[in-house]
């Protein structure tokens, strides 16, 4: 008999084993921490509950806890990101209980956050902290047995902040998104990759020459700016905050308001965490063929009820995950629902930079499991000397090595007298 499961069909797992075993290959430093885990059992009898993308990576380190001891369960953190064989794989090949479905309704998505909850977890781990607020708001009976959560995503750190400032929130919890090792890479390197990637596989398009705006310039953002004009883009940047549009502008960008890139832009992409960066009056003046996406966390970022009304009809479905909309004969292209293109259209992060992440979520349990007495009940980061252990480890496996201080160099970083 399975584990407990609520996946599209089992019949999928063959698929999924192998393309799990095609990410581990790229994920040696959670390969490392997985062997340390099978013998020393850090997390033995941990209760964790995981609500994350359903993704080739998140099974090596949902295989990485399991091997540490924990007993864990997963479910979906989005509605759109799951691979249905990887959701297959884990309950048929690793006896990991998972709730999730590509495509489902946002009721069976809480069901499924609800159906992880049912198994009482000690340790929340979350993308978009939908478990802790589901817990705060409607489980409150399990926060006597949680010792703590971590949080992997910038949307989701936000969220929680707000809900310490606010004395709400009833443990502690690690933002793996605050580690260096996470979001210099994941964020940057990982989002520019794979939105690029989800626009080219649903759209199939050429980028080059095309003009590019990118909303936001926070790490997801920059990362998507460099890997547009990478593939030889004209980008423009939009942002509110004076210091990033200055960054923007000095890396080279065009940095200008919303309104005044809607009728200039061929393809808009999202990535600020705010709700209506693209509104209805930012439709209004788009050319016939704009295409709009988003690689932010929720699906808020474009007003689709306002290009829905503005349109007066239903979408057509042209291609998977594009959909048209058209205004006075103009033909404007949605993708992805709105949702996290990258992981909706095309596969999420790579391996090689999930690795760096999940590698955090794996030393943060640990961590968390250990220390959690002594953590108020705030958003914490994980120790530095963690996050510089991956950052050694990654570098190790990718054969790069680096120079050490010399004891003369230790001794004058460390003394004030010696000047010019
Ligand atoms: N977030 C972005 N890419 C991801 C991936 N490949 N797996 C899990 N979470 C992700």
């Amino acid at each position: 008999m399975p584990v407990e499961h609520d996946v599209k069909s089992l019949d999928f797992s063959p698929g999924g084993r192998l393309r799990i075993e095609w990410a581990e290959q790229e994920m040696p430093v959670l390969r490392a921490i997985r062997e340390r885990f099978e013998q020393e059992k850090p997390l033995q009898g941990t209760r964790i509950a995981a609500c994350l993308h359903v993704t080739t990576e998140t099974a090596n380190l949902m295989h990485t806890l399991q091997a540490g001891g924990a007993d864990v369960v997963l479910c979906a953190s989005n509605p759109l990101s799951t691979q249905d064989d990887v959701a297959a794989s884990l309950v048929t090949n690793y006896e990991i209980p998972v709730y999730a479905i590509k495509g489902e309704s946002n009721d069976v998505y809480y069901d499924h956050i609800r159906a992880a909850l049912d198994h009482k977890p000690q340790i929340t781990m979350d993308d978009g902290a939908d478990l802790v607020g589901t817990i705060h708001k409607s489980r409150r009976e399990l926060i006597e047995d949680i010792v703590g959560g971590t949080e992997e995503t910038t949307t989701g750190v936000i969220r929680l902040r707000a809900m310490a400032a606010d004395g709400q929130l009833a443990f502690p919890v690690i933002a793996v998104n605050d580690s260096d090792t996470k979001h210099l890479f994941d964020n940057r390197y990982g989002t520019g990759q794979s939105t690029m990637d989800g626009i080219i596989r649903a759209t199939n398009i050429l980028i080059a020459g095309r003009t590019v705006v990118v909303a936001g310039y926070g790490w997801c953002s920059r990362g998507i700016a460099s890997r547009a004009h990478g593939l030889g883009a004209n980008v423009i940047v939009t942002e509110v905050d004076p210091m990033r549009a200055l960054e923007a502008t000095m890396d080279g960008y065009r940095v200008m308001p919303m309104s005044e890139a809607a009728p200039i832009g061929d393809i808009f992409v999202t990535a600020t965490g705010d709700i209506n960066v693209i509104d209805t009056h930012h439709f209004e003046t788009m050319k016939g063929g704009a295409i709009v996406a988003n690689s932010g966390h929720f699906n808020v970022e474009i007003n689709i009820e306002g290009l829905r009304k503005l349109s007066g009809h239903d979408p057509r479905l042209v291609r998977p995950f594009v959909e048209e909309y058209k205004i006075d004969g103009r033909a404007i292209y949605l993708l992805g629902e709105g949702r996290l293109i990258n992981l909706a259209a095309a596969e999420g992060h790579p391996a090689s930079v999930m690795d760096m992440s999940f590698a955090n979520q794996a030393l943060a349990a640990e961590y968390m499991l250990k220390n959690s007495q002594d953590l108020d009940k705030q958003v914490h980061r994980l120790p530095i000397a963690l996050d510089q252990e991956i950052a050694r480890l990654k570098l190790e496996a990718m054969g790069v090595k680096i120079d050490t201080l010399t004891p003369e160099q230790v001794t004058y970083l460390s003394q004030w007298e010696e000047g010019t």
